[in-house]
């Protein structure tokens, strides 16, 4: 269990939900993990959970690269100098029919989920050049960007342009030993579906918790996915054994999508 011995990585939005399980598991394989989110306090407290002498909290607002570059600044100064994996998980839900899309809410969403996906990876990729580490770049794509969907055209969009830019970055820094993949979760259980349970409640007229029984029930396995369902993959494309692995982007659903 230490496949990630040795190693530092970069997890944004780690405070909570899929991120933090990411951290743990990582910590679980050897690594020290930087949870990067833009809620320190909750950070702080992920960080004191999983483990404090292996997890450092930094405030980070993906859609500022001050406040990306500050980060890393902070992290190299707390002694995590060196990063070798970034997983690009912070992001943002939204869901409207067509006719009631703001633009305020598809500049947030577009600003977390894309602007903040590809300059994150760009000052990771950036520092991981300079100190010619081979890194592990991952970024969290969904189901939700392999198709549309009726009431979910901007976040839809949204992770259908990381899929494009795990694509273009993967070719692009290979050249440099790094690998750029992503994840495709289908529908994970947690505080982040329970904002989408409500978007539909709002939208369809379910009662509150509607939407999940029945997309549970609708993924081929037969439940909703569970944070620790992605774990086995984030852990595998961060380790030397996906060396080989570039531009690709893997469904982890249950059955959901097929490529
Ligand atoms: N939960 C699912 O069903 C599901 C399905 C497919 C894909 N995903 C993707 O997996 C990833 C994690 O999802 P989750 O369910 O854990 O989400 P979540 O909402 O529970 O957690 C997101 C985290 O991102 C942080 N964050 C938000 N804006 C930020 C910003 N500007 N800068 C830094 N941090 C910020 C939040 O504080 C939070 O801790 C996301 O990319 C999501 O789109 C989730």
């Amino acid at each position: 269990m230490t496949r990630l011995e040795g190693k530092t990585a970069l997890i944004t939005g780690a405070a909570r939900g899929i991120g933090r399980a990411f951290a743990a598991a990582y910590v679980r394989e050897g690594a020290r993990v930087i949870i990067a989110d833009i809620d320190h306090a909750r950070a702080a407290q992920t960080a004191a959970e999983i483990d404090p002498d292996k997890c450092l909290p930094v405030q980070m607002d993906v859609t500022d690269t001050a406040s990306i570059k500050a980060a890393i600044a902070s992290a190299e100064s707390h002694g995590f100098a060196q990063i070798d994996i970034l997983i690009n998980n912070a992001a943002l839900f939204t869901a409207a029919p067509i006719v009631e899309i703001s633009e305020a809410d598809f500049d947030r969403t577009f600003d977390v989920n894309v602007k903040g996906t590809l300059f994150t990876l760009q000052a990771v990729a950036q520092h991981m050049i300079d100190r010619g580490i081979k890194g592990k770049i991952i970024n969290m794509a969904s189901q939700a960007g392999r198709r549309g969907e009726p009431l979910v055209a901007v976040y839809c969009a949204t992770k259908a342009a990381v899929i494009s830019l795990t694509q273009s970055a993967g070719l692009n820094l290979i050249t440099h030993g790094i690998n750029v993949n992503a994840i495709a979760p289908g529908v994970v259980d947690g505080e982040h579906w329970d904002g989408v349970d409500a978007f539909f409640a709002k939208y369809e007229g379910k009662a509150p918790g509607q939407k999940k029984k029945e997309v549970g029930a609708a993924v081929p396995y037969g439940r909703m996915g569970r944070a620790e369902d992605l774990t086995g993959m984030a852990v595998f494309l961060a380790s030397d054994e996906a060396d080989y692995i570039v531009a690709q982007t893997y469904n982890v659903d249950g059955g959901q999508w097929m490529s």
